[in-house]
């Protein structure tokens, strides 16, 4: 067992198609995800991080739904045991013609569904089928998952900004006056803290809970951002403004954003409505 455990979660990570780092549970939950949307019957198109190109699903399983996911995000802590987790969103094919990667190629605001698993201290679901966000917690005993944070509502203001702040020295102007008056207000309001995971899932989920903002911008070696449009930014975007937050490019609603390349990148701001706005209101500054 203890051999078996240690062979799954393998020190020694391989590089996937993208030359990224790619651990042995990224492998083996993608392979469950795919299999398991497959088999539902309910699926046509597949996008995952860990899959170069799209799968699309043979006639005879086919059905309307395009999914695109992020299978175990944040895998560089699973040998931590810090809290990982699964980031998803589903699109509605229109039924008329054969699937093609312009399916999925849509604006993030066209997505039917969005959500995330987070395995942590409880294992925990939030999904947003676009009328509000609701939290569930899995009962092991029953093997199911119970409603236990119905309706999220993200606070309009938070106390928390949450970035890799090793990174500060390439950032762009207005990313950097924002985390500095994150920690030296201006108006004379108490800084903010500073909390970061690392883990996209669980650095959302607090931010969801507790509000203040998320984020992961440009810079100079990053132009685009680290973080995957469709897989990272999108559901995240969606969820966030189901609560009442918002989530932001740098220069356009996240949502809004049309990618061109299913595994392309893109800055990102969510969280808080009004912790959001302080920083649109810098970009919109520096356009000037
Ligand atoms: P991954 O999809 O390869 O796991 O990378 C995404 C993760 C996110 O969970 C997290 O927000 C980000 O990478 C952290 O990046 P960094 O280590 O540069 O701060
Ligand atoms: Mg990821």
């Amino acid at each position: 067992m203890q051999a078996g455990l240690a062979k799954l979660i393998g020190l020694a990570g391989e590089t996937n198609v993208q030359g990224e780092e790619q651990k042995k549970l990224d492998v083996l939950s993608n392979d469950v995800f795919i299999k398991a949307l497959i088999s539902s019957g309910r699926t046509c198109i597949l996008v995952s991080e860990e899959d170069e190109e799209a799968t699309f699903v043979e006639p005879s399983k086919r059905g309307k739904y395009c999914v695109v996911f992020d299978p175990l995000d944040g895998s560089s802590n699973i040998d931590c045991g810090v809290s990982i987790g699964t980031i998803f969103g589903i699109y509605l094919i229109k039924e008329d013609h054969e699937p093609t990667v312009e399916d999925v190629l849509q604006p993030g605001k066209n997505m039917l569904a969005a959500g995330y698993c987070m395995y942590g201290s409880s294992c925990t679901l939030v999904l947003s089928t676009g009328s509000g966000v609701n939290g569930f917690t899995l009962d092991p005993s029953l093997g199911e998952f119970i409603l236990t944070h119905p309706d999220i509502k993200i606070p309009k203001k938070g106390k928390i900004y949450s970035v890799n702040e090793g990174n500060a020295k390439n950032w762009d102007g207005p990313t950097t006056m924002y985390v500095e008056n994150c920690k030296y207000p201006k108006d004379g309001s108490s800084p903010k803290s500073l909390r970061y995971i690392g883990s996209m899932v669980a650095d959302v989920h607090r931010t969801l809970l507790y509000g203040g903002i998320f984020l992961y911008p440009a810079d100079k070696k990053s132009p685009n951002g680290k973080l995957r449009v469709l897989y990272e930014v999108f559901p995240m975007s969606f969820l966030m403004e189901q609560a009442g937050g918002q989530a932001f490019t740098g220069n356009q609603r996240a949502l809004d954003l049309v990618p061109k390349k299913l595994h392309e990148r893109s800055p990102i701001f969510l969280g808080s409505y009004e912790d959001v706005e302080e920083i649109k209101a810098l970009y919109s500054a520096d356009e000037k």
